[in-house]
This record gives C-alpha cells, structure tokens and sequence, in this order.
C-alpha cells in the first residue's frame, strides 16, 4: 500500500497518462483501498517504471480528490485532480464519447461538444504543467494516449530543455473520419509538440502523415515530419505487447492449473471452452461474437454440452451513454441465449460482469480451447498475447479479428472478419475442430513472436528512438 508524503525532487523521466497505475476504490464499508487501474497502458508501463528513477502524472481515478504525491510499488505518483465536471466533460465527454468513438471508425456516432473541448483543453494544460514541474533539466517526458493529445504541445512550450515522447496506444483513423473533428488541426499541432509520436500499427502513422501533411501542409518524408521550427519529429509504428513473465509463471503454478479444471467441472465438463476477455466497450465485437455463437446452437451446428463460451466483460466508462446500451443489448441477447439453450447441468454462455485479479484470468485462459477475440477495431488488443503466453503447452486456438492491431503481428492466429458473422461462425468450427497437431504448429509460432517481443522490448525500442529524435531535434531547431 502506498507510503504517504514522499518529497517531490526532479525527475529525470516523467510518465504522463490521464490514469496513475493504482485507482482509489472507496469499499462499501467506507474503507480506501488502491486498486491497480483497468486497461492495457498500466500493464504495459509498470515494469519499464520501475527499473528508472521516474515519476508518473495521473489521475486517481475519482472526482474532487486531493492526493499528496505518494509512491507504490517502487514508483513515484503525482496525482492530479479532476472535477466531477471535469471528469463529466474531458473524461466520459472528449475522451470517451468524442475521440474514442472517432477513432475506432465511428463504430459509436462521436458526440461535438464546445465545452468539453474546453474541458480537454484545460485539463490537459494541467496535466502538461504538472509534468513540466516534475521533470529534470533536459530530462524526458512521456506522453500517453487519446485522453492528452494536446500535452506533447504544451509541455513542450512549458519546458522547451526537454525531450518529449508520445504513444498512442488506440487506432488513428483516416482522414476521412479524422477531418469530421471540429479541432483537427489544435489536436495535430498538439501531438506535434513530441519528438517522436509512436502508434501501435504502420497504418495508424501513414493516418497521422498524411493528415499532419494535408491539414498542416508540413512536409513528410519517410517517416518523419519537417516542422518551421526546424524540428523533425520521428512518426512510426511500436506495436505495444506485455509482460509474458507473470503469465508464463503463473500458467505453470500447479494451484492455477487446478483451478483451470475446476472451471471446466463447473461449467459440466464441456468438450471444448470457448473464451472472451474485455472491458464492456462497443469496440470490441461482443455482441457479434454472442450472435455467432448463438446461431451456431440455434442451428444445432454445436450443443451447451460440446462448447460452453465464458464471457468476462469488465464494467468500463459506465455512465457514457452508448456504454449503458451495449449493456443492455448484451444482456438481452445473452439472456435469450441462455433461456432457449440452457439445461440444468449446463450453460450457453457464463456472462461475467466483473473483472478478476490476474490468478483467475491466467485459469481461465488456461481453460479456454477457444480464444475469441472479434473486435470491431482495437488498437492492438493484449488480451490475444496474454492467452498466448499462457499456453506453454502449445494447445488452444487464438480467433483473432483482422481488426486488432495485434493481427498484424500474430498470422498464425484464425482470422476473421467480425463483421462477416457466417465468417465468424466458420472460424469457431475451424476452431473448434482444429486437431492437436494443428494447434500445436500454429501456437508454437504465435508464442515465438510474443515472447520474443515483449513489452521490454516495447519500451526499449521507443525510448531508444526519443533518445535520439530528441538529440537531433536540439541541435536542428531554430
Ligand atoms: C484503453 C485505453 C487506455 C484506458 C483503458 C481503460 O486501453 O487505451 O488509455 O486507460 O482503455 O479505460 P478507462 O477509461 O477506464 O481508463
């Protein structure tokens, strides 16, 4: 638990993201608790942050709450604080009902709004100040995600001694889509304020150059942008992946490998055990997978008792308005599901609306035959690599949508196409049916590109090309 009153020195690197790693939980008998926080980023930067002498700037995760910086878990956080209307307008507002729906293609109808623009913009330039109050002479900053597009710009401004990384770790759409922003061009020139602005997929930068190229009219070249400043910001894709170390051990934890059994028996020992693992979001193709899924027993392609399907969808951004609808609508569907297939000794589909500690996951997806990943679009989508890297004995079938970023990298996987929902019935046969050997061959593979491209190497990669963006854009800038 986190130790209070830590004093504030500079910092030599500085992770800046809308979340800090741990969310304060209040318990229902009033008792504060720190929780690690939802989402693939704090995975991702934990392990990389606790090897430097860093700081992290983020928010707690709840309204009106004023928390001196601590440190946990070897890491020093510096909390900022959010309004409720802040919270209302920059978070579940421009956040999450402007640019994520944008980016994810306009899965969801995005919402404009003039006052959460403003919203965002004065948050971020909180957030840009913290940072630049935190950070070492010459030190770094690194930037994270869609909720502070505008940070790179402003800090940048704030501290011009600085280097200044950005990932972003969801989709950058195509112009297109990009151009119905009403502030396309304040959010390019923010991120352009980074020395190097990182992206999950090659597609996702070529986005970003073109868009800094027909909004801007800077010149691009290669995979760099020349800016009248005289600087040249490094534009690339870093495809984001996680630390297969505690999956890898606990995987091979003979109590977790218990549990993966006593998961099956619990569901009636079906012949195959089909998985989903996400946050409650429009993004990730849930109800496309449920529809596939209950076709196939409607039609009597498949029975409860040959493949039961868990779905694990963890509450996420729960007062944004299309997030209350998908809950509905999945609920409903897998209500009717449930209610037309179910036995006494077996169930269609184990809904879960919880999320589980990391012990539990790794059982389940030590369970699972049948890993189902159908995202409508993701920015890469960890959950895929986390199955891999649980599966040391080479069994399981990954069903990956060609929509995740992570598609890109894991061929191997069964693809498939989430809006094509006979396509995704075929891909959970194919699945389903896939003998050992087959399995084997494709998972040997799939575990070899994930293993060999972890998060440390993630990190490694970008950091190495801020390292030297930056040194080239001190000496070129005018
Ligand atoms: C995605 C985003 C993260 C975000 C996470 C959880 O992974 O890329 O920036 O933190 O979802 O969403 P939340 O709104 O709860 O932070």
């Amino acid at each position: 638990s986190p130790s209070r009153g830590v004093p504030v020195t500079a910092a030599e690197f500085v992770v800046v993201a809308n979340r800090l790693p741990v969310d304060r939980i209040i318990t229902p008998d009033g008792e504060e608790i720190w929780r690690t926080s939802p989402g693939g980023l704090v995975a991702a930067l934990e392990p990389m942050m606790r090897s430097v002498d860093g700081a992290w700037v983020g928010w707690a995760g709840q309204p009106d709450l004023d928390v001196p910086p601590f440190e946990a878990d070897g890491i020093r956080l510096l909390p900022v604080r959010l309004s409720a209307q802040e919270v209302e307008e920059y978070y579940e507002g421009f956040s999450n009902d402007t640019i994520w729906p944008l980016y994810h293609d306009v899965i969801a109808p995005p919402q404009y709004h003039r006052e959460w623009w403003e919203a965002y913009v004065t948050v971020n330039l909180r957030f840009a100040e913290a940072a630049a109050a935190a950070v070492a002479k010459g030190g770094t900053v690194w930037v994270h995600d869609y909720q502070l597009q505008l940070v790179p710009e402003m800090v940048r401004n704030l501290r011009p001694d600085i280097t200044v990384g950005y990932f972003h770790h969801i989709p950058f759409p195509a112009h297109g889509l990009y151009a119905q922003l009403p502030w396309r061009d304040q959010v390019l020139r923010g991120l352009l304020g980074a020395d190097v602005i990182g992206f999950q997929r090659a597609q996702d930068a070529t986005n970003f150059l073109a868009a800094a190229k027909r909004r801007l009219g800077h010149e691009t070249k290669a995979t760099t942008i020349a800016l009248p400043d005289g600087r040249t910001p490094l534009v690339k894709a870093f495809p984001i992946s996680i630390d297969t170390t505690p999956y890898r051990e606990l995987a091979q934890r003979p109590d977790i490998k218990a549990r993966a059994l006593e998961i099956r028996e619990g569901l009636g020992n079906p012949k195959r055990i089909l998985l989903g693992v996400d946050r409650l979001d429009y993004t990730k193709g849930i109800r496309h997978r449920i529809k596939a899924y209950g076709e196939l027993l409607d039609q009597g392609r498949i029975s409860v008792e040959d493949a039961a399907f868990i779905q694990v969808a963890s509450p996420s951004r729960e007062r944004v308005d299309a997030y209350m609808h998908l809950r509905d609508e999945v609920e409903l569907a897998i209500g009717r599901i449930n209610g037309d297939h179910d036995t006494l000794g077996h169930t269609a589909i184990r809904y879960l609306h919880q999320g589980f500690p990391r012990e539990e996951m790794v059982a389940m997806y030590l369970a699972a035959d049948v890993m189902l990943v159908t995202a409508l679009r993701d920015g890469m989508n960890l959950v895929a690599k986390e199955y891999i890297a649980t599966r040391a004995d080479n069994r399981g079938v990954l069903v990956l949508s060609e929509f995740t970023g992570a598609a890109d990298e894991l061929r191997q996987a069964v693809r498939v196409n989430p809006h094509d929902i006979e396509g995704v019935k075929d891909a959970i046969m194919t699945a389903i049916e896939m003998p050992r050997h087959e399995q084997s061959k494709r998972m040997r593979s799939l575990r070899k590109r994930v293993l060999e491209n972890d998060v440390s190497a993630w990190s490694r990669s970008f950091l190495t090309a801020l390292e030297d963006a930056g040194a080239r854009n001190r000496s070129g800038a005018s």
